[in-house]
């Protein structure tokens, strides 16, 4: 086989406070395609504007060395094509679709038969994080974490019926400086309230009663100090829910917001968009299939 094209999930992650552990796929996809060539260089099939170039060979070149130095194969070079339609920087698991789409492209082309859970490994590795790469690999609802050297993911189905109606505003945010706004330290009283929290959403989805979602996306761990990138965060999940949403959260580390909801997706996103307009709103459904090899053309 000489190329090949994976179709890669977004996500949405943390779901309030299931900070760097729950995560859920959405029916938006990057498709990444990837054919091995004679130099031994990663090339691209379109035109990059400088910033994102830096992003693309700094992400595309580590996952390849980990991808060889883990498959114990002889690197080779490659081409790399992508249909992206998952917006960079918008909590939308952009970088993990690319990253995780890529290494299952390598593992293909190398016929090497990493099985998804170690294909896993080696995306949490390279994005610091398992929470989008879990959902972008499995499907579904995740709830995955670092066991000791490992990453340990268990994904459940989720109902078709769900809606994620989820808001898209015009800027981006960086990953890297959310992160920075973080406390260093939590009180007894917010860990237990967030331990509280992403244990019953995990409940609830593996249960499949998302009624019982209802009030249990307050955060305390990284929205309030989040909210200063995005100050109409608040005001956007409080009218979603108000139009009659499960709830709603900030998605990953923004810029997207997300609402739930079973009967009243379109009451939900039109008073999020209302709520900000210059914004895009867009209704989405859950997958459950985590990323697929595509049939060679
Ligand atoms: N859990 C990560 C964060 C997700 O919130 O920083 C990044 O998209």
């Amino acid at each position: 086989m000489n190329s090949v094209s994976i179709k890669v999930p977004a996500s949405t992650s943390n779901l309030g406070s299931g900070f760097d552990t729950l995560g859920l796929a959405v029916k938006l996809y990057n498709v990444i395609r990837v054919e091995r060539i004679a130099a031994s260089r990663i090339e691209f099939d379109w035109e990059l504007p400088a910033d994102d170039r830096r992003w693309f060979c700094e992400a595309l070149g580590a996952a390849s060395k980990i991808f060889f130095r883990s498959a114990k194969v002889k690197s080779f070079g490659v081409r790399v094509g992508l249909k992206a339609d998952v917006p960079m920087a918008r909590g939308l698991g952009a970088s993990a679709t690319i990253r995780v789409g890529f290494i299952a492209a390598l593992n293909e082309l190398a016929g090497t038969q990493l099985s998804r859970a170690a294909l896993l490994e080696l995306a949490t590795e390279l994005e610091g994080h398992p929470d989008n790469a879990s959902p972008a690999i499995f499907g579904g609802f995740t709830v995955s974490g670092r066991i000791g050297k490992s990453v340990r993911c268990l994904s459940v189905p989720v109902s078709s019926k769900l809606r994620c109606v989820t808001l898209i505003p015009k800027f981006g945010i960086s990953t890297e400086v959310a992160r920075k706004l973080l406390p260093a330290k939590y009180s007894k009283a917010d860990a237990a309230h967030a331990l509280n929290r992403a244990a019953l959403i995990t409940a609830a989805f593996a249960s499949r009663r998302y009624e019982m979602l209802r009030g249990l996306f307050d955060d305390r761990v990284h929205q309030p100090y989040r909210e200063k990138l995005l100050p109409q965060l608040s005001r956007v999940i409080a009218a979603g829910e108000r139009a009659g949403a499960l709830g709603g959260f900030l998605s990953g580390s923004g810029s997207s917001i997300m609402c739930l909801t079973i009967d009243k997706p379109l009451a939900v996103a039109r008073a999020m968009h209302k709520a900000l307009p210059d914004s895009a709103v867009t209704i989405l459904t859950p997958d459950v299939k985590g990323f697929q090899v595509l049939p060679t053309k």
